[in-house]
């Protein structure tokens, strides 16, 4: 048995964040089921969005993160966390040569898509997520312990189950190991790889909200997941991130034959939300036809962006031809465990941040550049709140919390089976009828319901993933409305009086 004051599940930008500002007397674990670099936000191309142009203000960027939203976010959060971005940006930009820079100086602005004005810093042209957690890194103070190749599976509660107090882990050789704290951190991101096209990185499967929901939390928002419009595509395969700041430098999407899509679909073209995007781009896949961006006005295009040219290159693209074929894959969970605006959960001593919670910040969907944002700010305001209280030692009855036990044999489905499903039926375009057939069968699986400690490591993934799968199922099915990245055929339309900031929320009944 391990006890530290400070666990935090997950190893991304707001994990860090939070890690390099808890006070140095406090002892911090870091628990990461691959390497501490293989988080999302290491692969994060875009940048971080700040209102710090001269005719820029944060009441700008308040208004396209809400338009972008669909008006479904937390209006206070919004206000809070788009206020504090240039004040976040400027002290990582002063700590080191974290952003790129102008001629003068002057740090450079880019534009994406749904923003109204140039506000995107960026790091090394496209590698902003690798450059701000490499300096992170660097400054990571010893009392904090890296360990990686460990699977967090389970929440241990109190003996009242009213305070979480530490989590169970699997060691790669299955060992099993309870690491006990007085602040417990789920930083373990969003769930992109429930679907066969994502961005997101292997191992990003929705554990942490899964575990979150297993063990009482409030989970809110999963119908709202963002469909990123670019992913390269290749052999009917997506092979990583285009990034949007490409579209923001000039690029179009057309068909084949070089005719643009996005003319009279929104008034902001190419740089429209993602879901009005996105959706044009599959209505052409749909039907056979393959979209390109169009980068040939872009000029000097591998310096501006080395990471994608990589990208391109590895995978066969010759980038003098002008054209890279892309389709649109999941990206961002904007639901996931219900939290405040520094991390707090509807448990006390859990804590969400990052990816894996749900602040309000981005509604219905996410505007461009917002997420390693909140990361930044919720690893700061937490570290605030945790240097600030203390830590005193939280008595605890370290008996485990057991869930019910199912007594079925183990019956999982294979991984590529759930994403597929996922894809076609909970995917860009849904309706009421797959809703149900994908309901009806994650159902058959019990995975709530499995006494973890005797699964493997992949096993664990997989019930993970079903539990993951059918919040999200059960939420798109609920919300008979279209609204951001939750698109129904057979309700296309938002509805305002009844869905209106509506949230659906999921708590598992522990028969308390
Ligand atoms: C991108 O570079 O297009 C992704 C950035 C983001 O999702 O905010």
């Amino acid at each position: 048995m391990i006890n530290d004051d400070v666990v935090i599940i997950g190893s991304g930008i707001a994990a860090l964040q939070l890690a390099v500002q808890l006070n140095n007397h406090l002892n911090v674990r870091i628990l990461t089921k691959g390497k501490l670099r293989t988080a999302n936000s290491y692969l994060a191309q875009g940048g971080i969005a700040a209102a710090l142009g001269a005719n820029d203000h944060p009441s700008k960027h308040i208004g396209d993160t809400l338009e972008a939203g669909r008006f479904h976010n937390n209006p206070d959060t919004v206000r809070e966390i788009i206020a504090a971005a240039p004040s976040l940006i400027r002290n990582l930009s002063q700590q080191g040569e974290v952003f790129d820079k102008d001629s003068n100086g002057e740090l450079f602005l880019g534009m994406e898509g749904a923003h109204s004005e140039k506000r995107i810093v960026h790091g090394g042209g496209d590698a902003t997520g690798k450059n701000v957690m490499e300096h992170l890194i660097s400054r990571l103070p010893n009392n904090v312990t890296i360990e990686e190749d460990v699977f967090a599976y389970e929440l241990l509660l109190n003996a009242e189950k009213t305070r979480c107090v530490g989590v169970k882990a699997k060691q790669s050789d299955g060992t099993i190991q309870k690491f006990y704290g007085s602040h417990i951190i789920m930083a373990s991101g969003g769930c992109g790889q429930l679907f066969t096209y994502t961005s997101n990185a292997g191992t990003v499967c929705g554990d942490g909200i899964a575990m979150a929901y297993l063990a009482g939390a409030e989970i809110v928002d999963m119908e709202f997941i963002q469909f990123h419009p670019t992913l390269l595509y290749i052999n009917g395969e997506t092979k990583g991130l285009i990034s949007e700041a490409v579209r923001g430098d000039g690029a179009i999407l057309v068909t084949e034959d070089g005719t643009p899509i996005m003319e009279g679909i929104h008034p902001m073209k190419d740089l429209g939300p993602r879901h009005v995007v996105s959706q044009r781009i599959y209505e052409f896949l749909k039907k056979g036809k393959q979209v390109f961006l169009d980068i040939s006005s872009i000029k000097e295009f591998s310096k501006r962006f080395p990471t994608i040219t990589a990208i391109c290159e590895e995978n066969g693209i010759c980038l003098a031809d002008g054209k890279i074929p892309v389709a649109p894959g999941s990206h961002f969970l904007m639901g996931g465990i219900k939290t405040d605006l520094m991390g707090r959960s509807s448990i006390n001593g859990l804590y969400a941040i990052g990816e894996a919670a749900s602040t309000g910040l981005h509604g219905a969907n996410r505007l461009a550049s917002n997420s390693l944002l909140e990361g930044l700010y919720q690893g700061d305001q937490l570290s605030k709140w945790i240097n600030g209280t203390g830590t005193e030692y939280q008595e605890f009855d370290s008996r485990d919390f057991l869930p019910p036990v199912i007594t079925k044999t183990l019956n999982l489905p294979d991984i590529q089976r759930i994403k597929d499903l996922m894809m076609e039926r909970v995917g860009i375009v849904r309706n009421g009828a797959n809703l149900k057939k994908q309901q009806a069968w994650l159902a058959q699986f019990n995975a709530d319901q499995i006494q973890l400690d005797t699964c493997s490591r992949s096993d664990l993934s997989k019930i993970f993933m079903v539990i993951t799968a059918s919040l999200i199922t059960e939420s798109a099915l609920q919300r008979t409305e279209s609204r951001g990245g939750h698109y129904r055929s057979d309700y296309p339309l938002e509805d305002n009086q009844n869905w209106l900031r509506q949230s659906i929320t999921h708590k598992k009944n522990l028969g308390l």
